[in-house]
């Protein structure tokens, strides 16, 4: 599926501006970004249920939506998913899978029994929904979602509804299934822990324009400004100002290629990169090539969290405040004073807006 320039206004404001993607079939691209910035409303015009001012869909290299062509929803072979999938609560299973298939009894019969030996749910075929759990119903969904074959499956926050544990199971079995059947999926989340899990590539939306597209681990590890840095984790941001394609901080010397002297900066860093070590005396560890120049700061907070610990200091250099993820058998006591280093691979310098 390939999507190009898709553009809507509501009330003067443009809340999917110029918008393009594509979907292999088999592949997975997660729409990413936070609540209200367009989402939704780009699947709807994918499906057909809205009406795009500009732009195209095409699946299977076919026009089914631009300037004079609209293909209405049920011709464009596109499956839906939503959070509150509702399955009809008069029909069994069987018949809620079979709902909108074509063909002979036979074939029909023999297609939803494939499907739901496929999703686990060939012992509940009688069942009608109000007797089964809410993963099972999920299941039964997926089940009628993909019984017509489509070749784009849209998903909208599916799995917001369900708890957890079972969440994280029936999101891989579902992509598991959708992955054997070759379709392309656009899922739709505001959790980057979910897309991550989830995509082949992240599509980062922000104020209805797509502002980085990649692998989830590019994405991750190489944010395209501050806001999609801060979108996957807390971040730290320390200041800076360019001189000679270097910017000089507290941490020593960030390299800020490209960027002209007197540009003000900022230095960003995950709290995951951050490491801590002892005082001596008031004087911290040498420096090191990778980790740059240490600075003192004092334990204003520490949590422990299980696997690891949040830690928060106020650094002496300005009085700012810094977060550290480190493993936790680290739990430092409030008011000690420790030396902080930050990986210097891991940090990105951005000019500020
Ligand atoms: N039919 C509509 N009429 C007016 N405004 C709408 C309509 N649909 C969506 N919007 C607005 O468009 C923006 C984007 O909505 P939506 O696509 O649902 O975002 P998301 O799914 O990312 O949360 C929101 O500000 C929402 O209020
Ligand atoms: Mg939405």
């Amino acid at each position: 599926m390939k999507i190009r320039g898709l553009t809507r206004t509501f009330g003067g404001r443009r809340v999917v501006d110029d918008v393009s993607l594509s979907v292999m079939p088999g592949q997975v691209t997660c729409l990413l970004g936070p609540s209200g910035c367009g989402k939704s409303t780009t699947l709807r015009m994918i499906a057909g249920v809205e009406n795009p001012e500009a732009g195209e869909v095409r699946v299977d290299g076919q026009v089914v939506c631009d300037r004079t062509v609209r293909v209405p929803p049920e011709a464009r072979s596109i499956g839906l998913m939503f959070q509150d999938f509702a399955l009809f609560p008069h029909l069994d299973v069987a018949r809620n899978v079979g709902f909108g298939l074509s063909g002979s009894r036979a074939e029909v019969r023999a297609r939803v029994a494939e499907l739901l030996e496929r999703v686990g749910m060939s012992d509940h075929i009688d069942a009608y929904p109000h007797e089964l759990s809410g993963g099972e119903q999920q299941r039964v969904a997926l089940a009628r979602a993909i019984a017509p074959r489509p070749r784009v499956m849209l998903m909208d926050e599916p799995f917001s509804g369900l708890d957890d544990r079972l969440r994280d199971d029936i999101r891989d079995e579902t992509l598991d299934v959708l992955k054997q059947e070759g379709t392309a999926v656009l899922l739709v989340t505001h959790e980057p822990a979910e897309a991550m899990r989830m995509a082949d590539e992240i599509a980062l939306m922000r104020d209805g324009r797509i502002v980085q597209h990649g692998a989830p681990y590019n994405v991750y590890n190489a944010p395209a400004d501050l806001a999609a840095a801060a979108f996957f984790s807390d971040i730290n941001v320390i200041r800076g100002e360019v001189r000679g394609a270097l910017t000089e901080t507290p941490f020593g010397q960030f390299l800020a290629p490209g960027l002209p002297d007197g540009t003000a900066v900022d230095i960003v860093f995950r709290p995951q990169h951050v490491r801590i070590d002892f005082d001596r005396g008031g004087r911290g560890p040498h420096p090191t090539a990778e980790t740059g120049t240490p600075a003192r700061g004092v334990v204003t907070r520490a949590r422990f969290m299980g696997a690891e610990s949040l830690v928060e200091f106020r650094m002496d250099f300005d009085g700012s405040i810094l977060k550290a993820r480190v493993p936790s058998v680290f739990l430092p006591r409030r008011g000690t004073a420790l030396w902080l280093m930050v990986r210097r691979d891991r940090c990105f310098v951005f000019p500020r807006r």
